[in-house]
């Protein structure tokens, strides 16, 4: 590919990421204001106990309905608006929740006014939040795997887990800074509303900068509009690429129809069970529950801080390792060494809890699961998930498999504590027994990406639509027969 054109493409794929950066940094900004959250919205309220986490819960998680919300709306937004306009109506949704997160009285009450007049509101501005993130999470993938050129894809994808995986990074600092600006009071009545604000930043960026990026050209010949993919597609890839890619593309448009399952179930199972494992295997725990599980562990909260942000650089830095090997190694053997190291991970880290012998080995089991995730399931997931739905359902079959990531999600962070805290589970496993269960799951995980997934790596989407035909040709010819 000659020079201009790559970094034509590098340009607008590193636009298309800040989805992915926002995503992550909406998702995680909540965790620094907690604490505040519940003094000013629900400690007012004179809850009983059972009553006020509950509804700190719900706050908490509103953002997660969202995502299961956007995710399942990304479909018909990307598939009658375009992939762009449906970035920018993520990229508005997080610029308005920043804000309206931040000052959710505004419009209706004189600021800083009593917390629980305003709650209603800001639970519906974290909920808008959520629909942002659920909308990028499945756009943002999407647009850069169908401007990508094959042999790059997995790799352009992948710096959308990398720009994630830096969203939740970057977001734990700036809401340290802003905690050490006051005290306690402060906090409470105003350091929360400058942490949400602080995404304001990258969303106005994201919005402005999406001007600039061309339409899908995917997109625009499946709507038939082939003069304005043509000038997109020589900006991308070369001449003779382009007229053999143009050819396939409109032949999808017009001889397969875009149902569902017009490629078959498989593919769509295929789908869904690899978001399903990214999300059952357990990462969310770790990524939520890190300090708890070092403090069941014995050792002290105050290293809390410290011990989020290794976890966070473990997983940046095995994030790049992806990068570098998922276009030459491929999807399948970066899945199948993850799936094997994720398993031992949680295998042993259940048993020194199940043992009580704590101390460097468990350490080194979080860090290490997270460091397989990272080179494997973390950014390989949404590679995967982009370019393996053919193009005429591409919107709907994806937005429907992150849906399911999205609700996976929801299960585990709201499921793992339960489970941590039963008195029976506690007393028979002492803490073991979700990481068994994330383990055993890491290894289902294996088994079904060892038959089932087919590699991908250099094949354009045209050629891997190909191979779901020939399967649907195999298993009609069977059934005829
Ligand atoms: C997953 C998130 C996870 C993040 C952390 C993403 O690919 O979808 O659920 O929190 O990676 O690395």
């Amino acid at each position: 590919m000659k020079n201009s054109k790559s970094n034509f493409v590098i340009k607008i794929s590193v636009i298309a990421t800040l989805g992915g950066f926002l995503f992550g940094y909406d998702t995680a900004v909540i965790s620094g204001a907690i604490s505040s959250l519940d003094h000013f919205f629900v400690k007012p309220l004179m809850l009983n106990e059972n009553e006020s986490n509950v509804l700190l819960g719900f706050i908490v998680s509103s953002a997660l309905l969202g995502c299961v919300i956007g995710s399942a709306l990304s479909g018909y937004v990307s598939q009658k608006f375009g992939r762009k306009k449906g970035l920018l109506i993520a990229a508005f949704l997080f610029l308005l929740s920043a804000i309206g997160t931040a000052i959710p009285e505004f419009g209706f009450k004189v600021i800083g006014a009593e917390g629980n007049s305003v709650l209603i509101q800001f639970i519906i501005y974290r909920l808008f939040s959520g629909i942002g993130i659920g909308l990028a999470s499945v756009l943002s993938p999407m647009y850069i795997a169908e401007i990508a050129p094959s042999k790059v894809r997995g790799e352009l994808v992948s710096w959308n887990q990398l720009a994630i995986v830096s969203g939740i990074l970057i977001v734990y600092f700036i809401n340290y800074f802003i905690s050490l600006h006051g005290d306690i009071s402060w906090n409470q009545h105003w350091g929360w509303r400058w942490m949400f604000a602080s995404s304001a930043i990258p969303a106005a960026l994201f919005f402005i900068m999406l001007w600039f990026v061309p339409e899908s050209p995917r997109w625009l010949l499946l709507q038939k509009r082939d003069v304005e993919a043509n000038i997109i597609l020589s900006k991308i890839i070369d001449e003779e690429e382009m007229k053999d890619e143009v050819k396939l593309i409109k032949n999808d448009a017009t001889v397969t129809s875009n149902k569902l399952f017009s490629y078959g179930i498989v593919v769509i199972i295929i789908g869904i069970a690899l978001s399903a494992f990214q999300q059952l295997v357990g990462i969310q725990v770790v990524m939520y529950y890190t300090p708890e599980i070092f403090k069941n562990m014995g050792i002290s909260s105050e290293s809390a801080m410290f011990q989020t942000i290794l976890v966070g650089a473990v997983n940046f830095i095995f994030t790049i390792v992806a990068i570098k090997l998922v276009d030459k190694t491929g999807r399948k053997p970066l899945l199948l060494i993850g799936s094997t190291l994720m398993a031992l991970c949680m295998f042993v880290l259940g048993s020194c809890f199940y043992f009580g012998s704590f101390g460097l080995p468990a350490v080194i089991c979080v860090l290490g699961f997270v460091a397989s995730f990272a080179f494997s399931w973390g950014p390989v997931t949404w590679v995967l998930l982009s370019e393996v739905f053919p193009n005429t359902i591409r919107s709907k079959a994806l937005s429907i498999a992150v849906a399911v990531q999205w609700i996976s999600n929801y299960f585990v962070s709201f499921l793992f504590p339960l489970l941590d805290k039963n008195s029976v589970l506690v007393n028979t496993f002492h803490h073991a027994f979700s990481f068994w269960i994330f383990g055993t799951m890491a290894l289902l995980s294996f088994l079904f990406v060892y038959k089932f997934v087919p590699e991908t790596k250099k094949l354009s989407l045209e050629e891997i639509e190909l191979i779901w035909k020939k399967k649907q040709l195999k298993t009609s010819k069977k059934n005829n027969y």
